[in-house]
């Protein structure tokens, strides 16, 4: 059976497999190792609209539920980076009191936050219940609901078209993604803005950062892939900002064709993706050969401290440690437990064949460890600040990824 590309319907197939893969943010209550979804991590690269995406990916049901881990507000970097986000739009001179503004996967109401506190009028459409009570609780007015072309039209109906639409670390989520990018299309007024926010395929591939990829990363953009998708629908991106968060983000800033100024940054951008190989099949049979090379790397330096008698933990469950965990079978035998700080990952055990115990990253100081692999190397700055009396103890760090850097 050939596969469809999910953009443009092309044939498909798979140049790389990262094995079998449980759904990453679906951590696991101590009995219930035995209950865990699998699925089967095939990556590909269209030729014909260069979007990178997985092949299968489990039912939308399996990812986005009542027991959603992911909470945006874990790190204080990204309460920041929203709220710098908010006033950015709100500082915009087409924005008045009287702007409406939708958030497409509105999380723990972390960014809506803002324009709540504001009283300026919000939506947020989150598909995950879990997380849209936490929105509540923050007086953001939340629509729980997977959005698309149907849900905008209802949204349209109950409030009128918006001025802003913004997505962040939603658009790599969602496997319909042109009902969803059409809804936007439908929603967005004449002169509004869309902002998108995603992990860079290219960041992702300069750092080898594989842990990018799992099915709730079902694609991994570029500017070349999304403005192919943007097209269709009459849309097109006006302006480009690239930022550090989650190893390597891409903002987007989206309008209706031919109604914004094409900014110097798109044109730079687009050079530095030409020039880096985005649209080149070698470059992703590259990326394969340095990610076999860097899983060795990483399992041989585990195994190697562990015969030495060396403690090793973790600190961060990212989603991305998932990947990492299961594609390099790392398990409770190489590492005691990992640290991390959300509530709804704490007492847990990492997904898959993994299952490490999930403490409060509160208890990591008085845990004794020769080795801490930074699962969240995304924030390496706020966490070895945060921890450093760890490294004044002679404790050293593990970057899990690439070349495998001890700090
Ligand atoms: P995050 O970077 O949000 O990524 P992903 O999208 O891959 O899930 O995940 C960071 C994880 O690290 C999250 O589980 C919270 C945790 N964390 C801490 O435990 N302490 C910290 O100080 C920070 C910043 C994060
Ligand atoms: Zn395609």
């Amino acid at each position: 059976m050939s596969n469809k590309c999910r953009v443009c319907s092309s044939n498909i197939k798979e140049f790389m497999s990262l094995g079998e893969m449980p759904i990453a943010n679906a951590f696991v209550l101590k009995n219930d190792s035995d209950k865990q979804f699998f699925y089967h991590l095939k990556i590909s690269f269209c030729e014909k609209c260069y979007t990178f995406q997985l092949i299968d990916i489990p039912k939308p049901e399996q990812m986005f539920n009542e027991n959603y881990a992911y909470l945006s507000s874990t790190s204080s970097a990204m309460i920041e980076h929203f709220s710098e986000l908010s006033s950015k739009i709100i500082n915009n001179t087409t924005f008045s009191k009287n702007s409406f503004v939708v958030e497409v996967g509105s999380n723990d109401g972390i960014f809506l936050k803002n324009f709540a506190d504001k009283d300026i009028k919000h939506l947020g459409v989150d598909a995950s219940k879990n997380v849209c009570d936490l929105a509540k609780e923050k007086n953001v007015k939340i629509l729980n609901a997977f959005f698309n072309f149907e849900i905008s039209k209802k949204i349209e109906k109950n409030y009128g078209k918006a001025d802003v639409i913004v997505s962040t670390n939603t658009m790599h989520h969602i496997e319909n993604i042109n009902d969803v990018v059409k809804g936007m299309a439908n929603l967005i007024k004449e002169e509004g803005i869309i902002i998108t926010e995603d992990p860079s395929l290219i960041e992702m591939l300069k750092n080898n950062a594989y842990d990018q990829v799992y099915a709730e990363h079902m694609y991994i953009w570029s500017l070349t892939s999304i403005k192919n998708l943007l097209s269709t629908h009459g849309l097109e991106v006006f302006n480009i900002e690239n930022n550090e968060f989650h190893g390597g983000c891409s903002r987007y800033f989206i309008a209706k064709k031919n109604t914004k100024k094409i900014q110097n940054s798109v044109i730079e951008h687009q050079n530095n993706e030409d020039s880096f190989g985005i649209k080149k099949i070698s470059t992703y049979l590259k990326f394969k050969e340095n990610v076999v090379k860097s899983k060795e790397k990483l399992t041989s330096l585990l195994k190697n401290l562990k015969s030495n008698k060396k403690t090793i933990v973790g600190y961060g469950a990212p989603a991305k440690s998932t990947t990492i965990l299961n594609y390099c079978k790392i398990n409770n035998s190489l590492i005691d437990k990992i640290f991390d700080n959300s509530k709804t990952k704490i007492n847990k055990k990492t997904p898959g064949k993994s299952l490490i115990d999930v403490v409060d990253s509160k208890e990591f100081k008085e845990y004794k460890s020769d080795y801490c692999v930074l699962f969240a190397w995304n924030h390496r700055k706020e966490i070895l600040l945060k921890e450093k009396e760890y490294s004044n103890k002679n404790g050293k760090w593990i970057i899990p990824l690439s070349n495998i850097e001890i700090i």
